[in-house]
């Protein structure tokens, strides 16, 4: 694919940063969960980086699934319809679930996997988002990394048309403006 138009801005949250908090957010479900079995299901693509760092910070004994949805529209921007692209391989009934996702931006790809999975009578059903957006509504997300304003951000797993979830921090993504891509 090439490369999106636009540059790696500044950095939002370095390494140091991710990995201290990552960490807490371990200990905290750690605790939580006092000695049961998890089942961690990410997010595609967004969420590997941050769920296989999330899941060495548990102290727990986990099993982890994959879910990918995408969303209608454009690539920047969520329109609100979410579709699945992949389920899950494991029965979640009666399991403790924990949705780890990358980003909530509007929130509506969370609400409508809450809403899916619920159905499927989990034990339990929690979210760990690692950022969400400013002003985004948090109500239903029980974890939380960090919040970041309304720049588009990429790194750790995010990307901009697939580019960049290599970085091991979060950056800003600066998409090019009319006139530089002219020049
Ligand atoms: P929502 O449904 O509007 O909450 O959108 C959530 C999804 O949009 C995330 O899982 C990401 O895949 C994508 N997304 C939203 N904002 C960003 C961003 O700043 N960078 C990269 N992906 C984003
Ligand atoms: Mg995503």
């Amino acid at each position: 694919m090439t490369a999106p138009a636009g540059n790696i801005g500044r950095v939002l949250v370095d390494a140091d940063q991710l990995a201290a908090r990552v960490r807490e957010l371990g200990t905290q479900v750690t605790n939580d969960y006092g000695g049961r079995r998890l089942l961690l299901v990410g997010v595609l693509k967004g969420a590997f980086v941050f769920m296989s760092d999330l899941a060495r910070e548990i102290r727990l004994p986990v099993e982890i699934d994959f879910m990918a949805v995408s969303s209608y529209g454009a690539s920047t921007q969520s329109n609100g319809v979410v579709r699945i692209v992949k389920d899950l391989d494991i029965d979640i009934a009666g399991r403790d679930v924990l949705l780890v996702e990358d980003i909530v931006d509007s929130g509506a790809t969370m609400e409508y996997l809450l809403r899916f999975l619920g159905e499927r009578q989990p034990a339990s059903l929690a979210v760990c988002a690692l950022l969400v957006r400013e002003g985004a509504k948090t109500d239903n997300i029980d974890y939380v990394g960090f919040s970041v304003p309304s720049d588009f951000v990429v790194g750790y797993g995010l990307d901009v048309a697939e580019h960049y979830r290599e970085l091991n921090t979060i950056n800003v993504f600066e998409p090019a403006t009319e006139s530089s891509g002219l020049a």
